[in-house]
This record gives C-alpha cells, structure tokens and sequence, in this order.
C-alpha cells in the first residue's frame, strides 16, 4: 500500500517560486489501477518523481507498507527504488543495446547472477509479448513495441508498484488499446499495483479502478473511476470527460 500525507513541493520557476505539488493525499491499496489525471501543469510527473525518488518534496511524507522512504537512508533507498518500476512516455531506453540487454540492465545493476538475469530476461519479454525481438534495438521497433520493451525493464525486480508517466501518449489509438491491455493484464497476473499518470481521460476509462483528479498541485476529486465519470463535482473533471456545459 502507499499513502501519502501532506506532500508539498515547490520550484524556483523564472517568476518566482512555482508550487507544483500542495498538501497532496492519498491512498492506494495493492492491486489498484489507480489514474492520476489533470492538464499540463497541473504536478502529475512531480508527484511521480516524488514517489519513485527521483525528486525530493519539500514536506510530508510517502509510506510504503508502512515505511515512510523518505526517512530511509542511502542503502535503505536503492532497496526501496527496486520495489518500484518506472516508465515513461518516452521509453527512455538504452539506445545502443538491444531488448534482451535493456530489460537485463537493472538486474545487472541489483546484482544478480547472469544465469538468473537470462532466464529471467526471457520470462519477462514473452510476458510483455516480445520474445521474438530479443536481439533487436529499440530503433528497430515501433513506439509500442518500445513500451512493451519498457514495461519489461519496469518489471524486472519484481516490483510491488509500477508507476506510469503518460505510458500511452506518444502511441496511435489501436497501440495504445493493447499497452493499456498489457497494463491490465500485468496487474491481474502479478497483483502489481498499477499508477497511471495521464491527460486522457480514454485511458482512465479503459482500465482504472481508481481516479484521482489533480489541478495546479491539489487533489480536486477522487474515488471509483465509475463514480467520478457518472458523477463528477469538479469542474476540471468536467472539462477533461469534455463536457462543454459546465
Ligand atoms: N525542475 C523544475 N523546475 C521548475 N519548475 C518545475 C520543475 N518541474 C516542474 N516544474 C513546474 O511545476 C509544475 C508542475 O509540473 P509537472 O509536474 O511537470 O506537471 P504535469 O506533469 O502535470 O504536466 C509546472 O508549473 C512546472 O513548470
Ligand atoms: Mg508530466
């Protein structure tokens, strides 16, 4: 589970001080499709960057299971990072090395023994349905093969949680369709906890339990994707389900 009490994050923006994240709260239990959904700006790749480490809050704090990661200390924190997987919109994937080396790089990096990151290299790219493209490199393979390739990287230390940072908006509407099945089938084999950080709202639709609506650093909404959608207060929420009639 990850709850988060009183998160708060400022930048020193051009203008001034820019508040991107405002006394954030929240809980996900295990096994959600949780969507975290708002416009440009609104502090979505913030709070992922605040939860995976990549960035530290200025206050508040991130349990999981209990433990506040941003208490731990530096060995404590690599240990922490390997219980959650990234992707990003982008891929970011290791350009001159191919699949099987980049799902293999932070198993690599964890240590463990070669023999071990084969079998496990495999395992993963018939999960993600990639299997045959081994020996590729990413520029050999379409944008949603690449993801695919990401979200196996993503799984290789067995995470608890795997966080998504607009997984599907650099995709065509049938690619995005089969990542976001990918996503939903990963959750129900592996029980892993799925954050799906987007501006579209189709994505939400088609595979969050959970919703979360954030707007210039605060929660405005949350609850069950079908409440929100059937009901929703916000007039951000509004907007985003493209009501015009606000
Ligand atoms: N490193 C940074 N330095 C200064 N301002 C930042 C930085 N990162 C994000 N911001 C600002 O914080 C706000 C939230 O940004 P971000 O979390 O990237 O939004 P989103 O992902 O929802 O588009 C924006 O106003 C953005 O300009
Ligand atoms: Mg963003």
């Amino acid at each position: 589970m990850i709850k988060i009490d009183n998160l708060s994050k400022r930048f020193n923006g051009k203008n001034g001080k820019v508040t991107a994240l405002n006394d954030i709260n929240i809980e996900m239990y295990d096994g959600d499709i949780f969507g975290i959904i708002g416009m440009s700006g609104a502090g979505k790749s913030t709070l992922l960057r605040c939860i995976t480490l990549l960035e530290r809050p200025d206050s508040g704090s991130i349990f999981i299971d209990g433990n506040d990661i941003l208490t731990l200390n530096h060995q404590e924190l690599r240990k922490a990072r390997r219980k959650m997987g990234v992707v990003f919109q982008h891929y970011n994937l290791l350009m001159q090395e191919t699949v099987a080396k980049n799902v293999a790089f932070p198993m690599e990096i964890a240590g463990m023994e070669k023999s071990q990151i084969k079998k496990r290299v495999q395992e993963l790219l018939i999960l993600v349905n990639i299997d045959d493209k081994a020996d590729f490199y990413p520029t050999q393979l379409s944008g949603g093969q690449r993801q695919r390739v990401a979200i196996a990287r993503a799984l290789a230390t067995n995470p608890e949680a795997l966080l998504c940072d607009e997984p599907t908006s650099a995709l065509d509407a049938l690619t995005t369709k089969q990542v976001l099945n990918l996503l939903k089938e990963i959750n129900k084999r592996l029980n892993t906890t799925i954050i799906i950080i987007t501006h579209e709202m189709s994505a939400v639709k088609a595979i969050c339990n959970k919703v979360a609506v954030i707007n210039e650093g605060r929660f405005v909404e949350m609850g069950l994707t079908k409440d929100v959608f059937t009901n929703p207060s916000h007039d951000v929420t509004k907007m985003l389900l493209g009501m015009e009639d606000i």
